[in-house]
């Protein structure tokens, strides 16, 4: 169910392959080191849910961009559509993202300059 939501959703700027566009849309290909961080897991959901605007550094390139959140996608999309994307671009062994863990960060209010320094400190 993931990879169906993954391209309504992210594959317009993020790229069918993942690797974005370098200095417009950052890749999502080093997302294991993310998730594998401490409060990795719940960046990663409040991205989705909340957006994310600033400047951020990955693999040696600075994005300044602004990603839009996606309030209307349900608890289960979420975690299916991270789970997707960690699998498939980032090779990720990490444990599944859960509904109730994007339940508990969509109770909060969140702008997506919050978000970005939430983020764990990975190149
Ligand atoms: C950043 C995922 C849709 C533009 C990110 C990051 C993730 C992500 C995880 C942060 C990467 C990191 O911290 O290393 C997704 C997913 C999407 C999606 C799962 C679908 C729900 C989009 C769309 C756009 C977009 C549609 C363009 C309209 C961006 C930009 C950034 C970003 C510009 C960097 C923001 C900044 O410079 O602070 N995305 N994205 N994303 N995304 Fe998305």
């Amino acid at each position: 169910p993931g990879a169906k939501l993954y391209s309504a959703n992210c594959q317009s700027c993020h790229q069918a392959t993942g690797q974005g566009l370098p200095g417009a849309f950052p890749p999502l290909t080093h997302l294991d080191k993310v998730v594998q961080a401490k409060g990795g897991r719940e960046y990663l959901i409040r991205v989705v849910l909340y957006g994310l605007q600033g400047p951020l550094t990955v693999g040696g390139t600075t994005y300044n961009g602004v990603m839009p959140p996606f309030r209307q996608l349900r608890d289960q999309e979420v975690a299916d559509l991270l789970n997707h994307v960690l699998t498939t671009f980032a090779k990720s062994k990490a444990k599944p993202i859960s509904a109730s863990e994007v339940k508990a960060q969509r109770a909060k209010a969140l702008s997506p300059q919050d978000v970005l320094k939430s983020r764990p400190p990975v190149k």
